[in-house]
């Protein structure tokens, strides 16, 4: 059972990360032009907090997440939600293919857990139609204090320039980059951005 699996249950119960979802989810709406039509990948969807933020304004949304423990609190959010447009994807990244190229890949505090995130963005890039967008929350640099426990994870934060060049490398051009939340802790700020690009 992963860190994340058994976090799941509890997950929702801790106000910041309900807070930090709602936030990121209030600036995409106001930095991307979303459209009814559109299809949406969430990774690292966990619970389904950004999710189902943005379900009502989309098409479908996929959440994608790779602990089982977090897609069964899902699941049982989409029942309780009556969520029709949001279906749970239990995997990794890279592993799966969706039937038609999406518009936008969205997703907060997830990627620094990812070791390679040239290839996610990448990947990102593979599943995205050509004028598509990504729009990505993550901590700005910090100095590793953040989490109590570093297990999983591999990235301190991001500058900007690191974070726009993962997405250049995969053929995403910069749109903005923004802090769009704050999360106290320790006595001190932990800033969070929102970098949005879109795929050439
Ligand atoms: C800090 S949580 C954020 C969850 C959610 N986005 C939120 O804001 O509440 C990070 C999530 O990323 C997921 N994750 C980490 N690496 C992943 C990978 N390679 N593929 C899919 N999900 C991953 C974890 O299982 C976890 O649910």
């Amino acid at each position: 059972m992963s860190l994340f699996d058994e976090a799941a249950k509890t997950w929702d119960t801790k106000p910041h990360r309900v807070e930090t979802a709602k936030k990121v989810g209030e600036v995409i709406l106001s930095s991307v032009p979303l459209s009814k039509e559109w299809k949406v990948l969430d990774f690292g969807a966990g619970t389904g907090l950004l999710t189902f933020f943005l379900s009502p304004h989309v098409s479908r949304i996929y959440a994608l997440d790779n602990s089982k423990g977090m897609i069964e609190v899902l699941k049982e959010k989409i029942e309780k939600l009556n969520a029709e447009n949001v279906e749970p994807v239990l995997s990794s990244y890279g592993e799966v293919q969706f039937k038609e190229p999406l518009d936008l890949v969205v997703s907060s505090m997830s990627v620094h857990h990812v070791e390679d995130v040239e290839e996610l963005f990448g990947w990102f890039s593979s599943i995205l139609r050509s004028g598509g967008y990504v729009a990505v929350a993550d901590l700005l640099k910090e100095d590793g204090t953040f989490h109590k426990d570093n297990t999983r994870v591999f990235h301190f934060g991001f500058e900007r320039e690191e974070f726009e060049k993962y997405m250049v490398s995969a053929g995403i051009e910069p749109v903005s980059f923004k802090v769009v939340h704050s999360i106290e802790r320790n006595g001190r700020e932990y800033p969070i951005f929102l970098s949005v690009g879109r795929k050439i």
